[in-house]
C-alpha cells in the first residue's frame, strides 16, 4: 500500500540520512526502483512530474500500475508516489487518482499568492492525509538551451511556508536541474544553513541531484535536507544502457529487437543507479 512521505522524511531527518526520490517514466523504471527498494531495505519516492504523467496515460494509470506493482513484486518497504513539481491542478487531479503524496510548486508565483495557494494545499492534503512538498526560490535549470544558475531562496520566505504545517520544503541553494555547467558555483551551504535554522525539524528537500558531489551531498544531508531528487542520472545511465545493446547488433534475427531483450540493460542500468544512490544517501535498511 502506498503511504504518505511524511513518516520516512521525519525519521531521515532525525536519523541524518536522505530518501531518494526517483523520477519514473515507465513500467521497466518503475520496478526496477522498486525492486531495488526491496532488495535494499529502504524507503523509497516515486517522482512523477505532469509531463510523465500525461507521457503514462494519466495520473490514474500510473496509481494502478504502481498499486499492481507492489501487490505482484510483494514490496514491503515504505512507498510514496509523489507528484513532483504540480501546478494547481494537476495536484487536485493528482490527489483524486491517488496519488499519496503531492509537490505544489508556487515558487513562479510572488510569495503571497505561493503561501495563500499553498495554504489551500495543507488544508486538500491534510484532509486525505497526503504529504505535501512546497517550493521557494525556483530551481534553475535549462530551458531554451540557457543554463540558469540555481537561485538562492529567502530564509524569511521559507519559514513563512514552513509554518503553513508542510511537510516537507524544496529551497533553492544554487541547484538547478540537468547537468551541472563547468562553471557551476556548488551548492550554497551558507543559504541552507539559514534556511535549516529557520524551518527548526522541517525535512529540506534537494532537488537537481544529478551530478552533485558526494560530499556536497553529505554535507547536505548533515544540514537537514531528508529528500533528494534524481532524474537525470537514471535518463543517463537507460540510454548509454539501450545505446550500447543497439550497437552490439543484439536484434532477432534481423527482425528487430525484442521490445523486452531492448529494454532489459537499461533496466539494470537503473537499477544499479538507483542502489548506488540509497547507498549514498544513507537509507538502505531503513525501512
Ligand atoms: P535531476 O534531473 O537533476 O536529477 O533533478 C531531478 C529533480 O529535482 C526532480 O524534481
Amino acid at each position: 500500500m502506498l503511504v504518505s512521505a511524511k513518516e520516512m522524511l521525519n525519521k531521515a531527518r532525525d536519523g541524518k540520512y536522505a530518501v531518494g526520490q526517483f523520477n519514473i517514466n515507465n513500467l521497466e523504471w518503475t520496478k526496477a526502483i522498486l525492486l531495488t527498494a526491496q532488495e535494499n531495505n529502504s524507503p523509497v519516492i516515486l517522482g512523477v512530474s505532469e509531463g510523465a504523467a500525461k507521457y503514462m496515460c494519466g495520473f490514474k494509470t500510473i496509481v494502478g500500475m504502481v498499486n499492481g506493482m507492489m501487490e505482484e513484486l510483494k514490496i514491503t518497504v515504505p512507498v510514496a508516489l509523489h507528484l513532483d513539481h504540480g501546478s494547481y491542478e494537476g495536484a487536485l487531479k493528482a490527489m483524486e487518482a491517488g496519488f499519496s503524496s503531492i509537490m505544489f510548486d508556487g515558487s513562479h508565483y510572488a510569495i503571497d499568492e505561493n503561501i495563500a495557494k499553498t495554504t489551500e494545499m495543507v488544508k486538500l492534503t491534510s484532509e486525505k492525509g497526503l504529504s505535501l512538498e512546497a517550493e521557494v526560490g525556483s530551481i534553475g535549470g535549462e530551458e531554451d538551451g540557457v543554463v540558469g544558475a540555481g537561485e538562492i531562496a529567502d530564509a524569511n520566505e521559507c519559514k513563512a511556508i514552513a509554518d503553513l504545517g508542510v511537510t516537507m520544503l524544496a529551497a533553492g541553494i544554487g541547484n538547478i536541474h540537468g547537468k551541472y555547467p563547468s562553471n557551476w558555483k556548488g551548492l550554497s551551504f551558507e543559504a541552507l544553513e539559514k534556511i535549516n535554522n529557520a524551518t527548526g525539524e522541517m525535512p529540506l528537500v534537494l532537488h537537481g541531484g544529478t551530478g552533485i558531489p558526494e560530499d556536497m551531498i553529505k554535507k547536505a544531508i548533515s544540514l537537514g535536507v531528508a529528500k533528494i531528487n534524481v532524474n537525470t542520472e537514471c535518463q543517463l545511465v537507460f540510454q548509454e544502457a539501450t545505446r550500447k545493446y543497439i550497437e552490439a547488433g543484439k536484434d532477432i534475427e534481423g527482425k528487430g529487437f525484442d521490445p523486452r531483450k531492448l529494454l532489459a540493460p537499461g533496466f539494470e542500468a537503473i537499477k544499479a543507479i538507483v542502489k548506488e544512490k540509497m547507498e549514498l544517501f544513507g537509507s538502505v535498511n531503513k525501512a
